[in-house]
Parts: structure tokens; C-alpha cells; sequence
């Protein structure tokens, strides 16, 4: 009797061993996931934690938007200019002002701080102003007349500013943009060198007014006169008799100016009339530091492929049509 017991105790006692058995192993499993988060996915933690930390710590301070913006508001510049209306169709004389330096918009335009210049060109500011006002006077006079400063972003020290904007801007401080001239006065920002201040002006004399001009002025420096009347008509197959060219020298010796002009110039173009090889092409290509591209073939779609033209003769002249001729 006393044997017969012990079964239903065996009995009670298999479904406690089972569950025991089916329960024990989850502690286990449970603490081995334990060590593993320890183990693998601490350290991941961390160094997520160290990496945005770093970030946070050396992330650059953005700039105070509200207090930048109210510092940068103009207190000397009109908030409204005065002009003439232009009709710009009417407009039949082009008067084109070469860049040389670059005036980068703050301080007084007779100082030559406010410039970048090449060492060349120092000592040469009061000539380039010379330049700009009697262009300025020029087109006082003649109320068909359009002038251009012309010259590109040549320079990369000058920053992002053009040769011609540096121009206007300085016009504009010396107050030679008076309301009688102020819409007759405009940029051409992509010219390299001489050759391109008159092809390029042409083109945008072209934008502006819808017309090809009757008559050019160049006002600059006396020295390279021969360079343009010479060689560049001669490329553009511009007539002489509808040119004409104001020389105003820097300071220096003028023979020379002339000697110079002849060997890193003059000659240059006489080999090379469109300053498409060889040296030239090499100084061209270095005068645009910022990749910079006019859109003059598709304001000036008559000239688009005269724009372009290298003959592989270096002295060819074009000789398609060209609507300054007609
Ligand atoms: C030219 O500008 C510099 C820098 O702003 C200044 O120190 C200097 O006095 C100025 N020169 C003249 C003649 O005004």
C-alpha cells in the first residue's frame, strides 16, 4: 500500500520537472543576451555616441542671421536713382571703355588701395579714371552713344568681380552717373584681352540696343592705339573711318610704353590677328580663373560663328559675312 503513493507523487511531480524544464532555459538564454548587448551593441553605443559628440563639439557656429542682416543695410546709397528713359533702339554709337584693374567697391576710387592691380599697374589708376570720365563726357555729348566698360572676372585674387563692374562701380562713387547718362552706361563682363573688349562690346551693343554700331570709340591707353587700329580692325574687318581711338597714357616713359607693347602684345596679335593660338590662347585661358561663358551667340546669332573663328592660318581674315559691313 505504502508503494502506491509514491506513483501519483512521481505523477504530480513529472509536469512540475517539465515546466521547470521548459522554464529554465529562458534565464539562460536571457542572461547570454545579456553579455552580448555588453559585449557588441555597448561599445557600438559609445562610439555613435563619441562620433555625434565630437560633432557637436566642432560643428561650425551658424552665423546670427537677424543681426548680420540689419548690419549690412546701405545708409549712403540711394534707395531709388534718377535717370532719363532711353530708347535703346535709337542708340548707333558704341563708346567702349578697356578694364585693367579691378576697383573692388569700397574706399575712395583715387586711392589705390582700393584696387587690385598687378604690380604693372601700379601707379596706373589715375589713368583708368581718366578713362572712365572721359568716356563719361563723351557720351554726355552724343545722346545716340551707348558706353561699355568692358573686361571679365580675370583676376582669381580680385575675388569674383569683373574688370567692368569694378568700372561702373567706380563711376558710380565718383558720382559721373548722373540721370542725363545713367541708362546709357553698361557692363560687357567677359572679355580677356583687347581683342575680345571690342568683339565682345560690339556683342553686347548688339543685346542692348538691337543694333550693330555705326561708330566705335575706344578710350584707352594712347600706347596700344596701333594694336587696335592696326590689328583688331583689321580681324573685324571694322572699318577705320567708322573708328575712333582717344589715347590716355599712364605715367612712365612712352617709348617705353611702346617697346613693351610691341614685344608682349603688338607682335603677338600680328602672328595671331584673333589671339586664338599659341600664347595668346594660353593668356586668355588663364584670364578666366572663374570658368566663366558669354552668351553672345545666342543674343548675336549673325556673328555666332564668327565668334568662335581660329582660321589654322593664324593671319587669315574671315572673310563670311559680318552685319557691321552691310
Ligand atoms: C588709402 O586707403 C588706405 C586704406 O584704407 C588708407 O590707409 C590711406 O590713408 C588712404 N590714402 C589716402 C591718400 O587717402
Amino acid at each position: 500500500m505504502p508503494s502506491r503513493t509514491p506513483p501519483p507523487m512521481v505523477r504530480i511531480n513529472i509536469p512540475t520537472v517539465n515546466v521547470n524544464e521548459s522554464w529554465t532555459p529562458t534565464p539562460l538564454r536571457k542572461q547570454r543576451l545579456k553579455t552580448r548587448v555588453v559585449r557588441l551593441y555597448l561599445p557600438c553605443l559609445l562610439i555613435i555616441s563619441l562620433v555625434l559628440n565630437i560633432y557637436y563639439f566642432t560643428r561650425p557656429t551658424p552665423l546670427s542671421l537677424p543681426s548680420a542682416l540689419s548690419s549690412t543695410r546701405a545708409k549712403d546709397r540711394p534707395l531709388h536713382r534718377e535717370f532719363d528713359a532711353v530708347d535703346f533702339k535709337q542708340l548707333t554709337d558704341l563708346v567702349l571703355v578697356p578694364g585693367h584693374g579691378v576697383y573692388l567697391g569700397n574706399g575712395s576710387p583715387l586711392n589705390e588701395t582700393s584696387w587690385y592691380l598687378t604690380d604693372a599697374q601700379r601707379g596706373e589708376v589715375g589713368a583708368f579714371l581718366a578713362h572712365i570720365g572721359k568716356a563719361i563726357e563723351i557720351v554726355k555729348e552724343h545722346d545716340r552713344s551707348l558706353l561699355l566698360f568692358s573686361g571679365g572676372k580675370t583676376r582669381v585674387e580680385a575675388g569674383a568681380y569683373s574688370e567692368a563692374q569694378g568700372y561702373w562701380a567706380a563711376a558710380d562713387r565718383m558720382g559721373w552717373l548722373t540721370r542725363d547718362v545713367y541708362r546709357r552706361v553698361a557692363t560687357e563682363e567677359y572679355a580677356r584681352d583687347s581683342y575680345e573688349n571690342v568683339l565682345f562690346s560690339i556683342a553686347r551693343f548688339h543685346e542692348i540696343t538691337g543694333n550693330y554700331p555705326d561708330r566705335i570709340t575706344v578710350v584707352g591707353f594712347d600706347f596700344k592705339r596701333e594694336r587696335f587700329l592696326d590689328l583688331h580692325l583689321r580681324a573685324l574687318r571694322y572699318p577705320k573711318i567708322r573708328f575712333n581711338y582717344v589715347g590716355i597714357n599712364p605715367p612712365g616713359d612712352p617709348a617705353a610704353l611702346v617697346k613693351s607693347e610691341r614685344r608682349d602684345a603688338y607682335d603677338l596679335f600680328a602672328k595671331d590677328l584673333y589671339g586664338c593660338a599659341g600664347k595668346l590662347d594660353e593668356k586668355r585661358k588663364s584670364r578666366n580663373p572663374f570658368m566663366a561663358s558669354h552668351g553672345y551667340a545666342k543674343s548675336c546669332p549673325e556673328i555666332a560663328g564668327f565668334l568662335d573663328y581660329c582660321p589654322p592660318n593664324p593671319t587669315a581674315v574671315y572673310d563670311g559675312n559680318l552685319p557691321w559691313l552691310s
